[in-house]
């Protein structure tokens, strides 16, 4: 069944976007050791874009973490299924995610890479769902900020589909 998709981001905006960021962040990391933890599956377009702007070296490596249950239950049912391959101990951390929502996943995440010591460690979020937070958390470079609403592209799936859509898309 196709739901009704509702156009949010479009190419140009998202394009626009992902290149502010990599100039940000190519600022702030120039001399340092950077490394990118994609959160797999939602952010493997948008960290793949993000990546091929940087003007600095980086290293890539890739999570997954899955949550049982419903999303709003406690943050204790997240666990890691695929983790980090290399020590991130004195490495300068940055978790690409796709979507921050609740902040459950990303405080768990958080916490888990912590653990490695990593010089630093800072999050960039495509999106911020800043009105649905459950626990605070800091997005230190975010790409859009939106209310509530499911989307779906660039990435981004609901149960397994429209993650090749190159655009993002509000599901009604
Ligand atoms: P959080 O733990 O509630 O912040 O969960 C964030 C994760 O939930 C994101 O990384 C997505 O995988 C998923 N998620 C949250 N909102 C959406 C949405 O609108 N579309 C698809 N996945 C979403
Ligand atoms: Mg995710």
């Amino acid at each position: 069944m196709d739901k009704e998709l509702k156009l949010l981001f479009s190419r140009k905006e998202i394009a626009e976007t992902v290149a502010r960021l990599a100039r940000e962040i190519s600022v702030d990391y120039a001399d340092k050791k950077l490394v990118v933890v994609g959160v797999l599956k939602g952010a493997f377009v948008f960290l793949a874009d993000l990546v091929r702007h940087l003007t600095i070296p980086v290293a890539i490596e890739f999570v997954r973490i899955a949550s049982y249950g419903s999303k709003k239950e406690s943050s204790g049912e997240i666990l890691v299924k695929k983790d980090v391959e290399i020590t991130l101990e004195g490495k300068d951390v940055l978790i690409v995610e796709d979507i921050v929502d609740t902040g459950l996943s990303l405080t768990f995440l958080i916490e888990h890479l912590r653990a490695h010591h990593p010089s630093s460690l800072k999050v960039c979020a495509l999106v911020d769902k800043k009105t649905r937070r459950e626990v605070e958390i800091k997005v230190d470079y975010t790409g859009f900020a939106m209310a509530d609403g499911f989307i779906v592209g660039y990435g981004i799936d609901f149960n397994e589909q429209y993650r090749a859509l190159p655009e993002i898309f509000v599901v009604d």
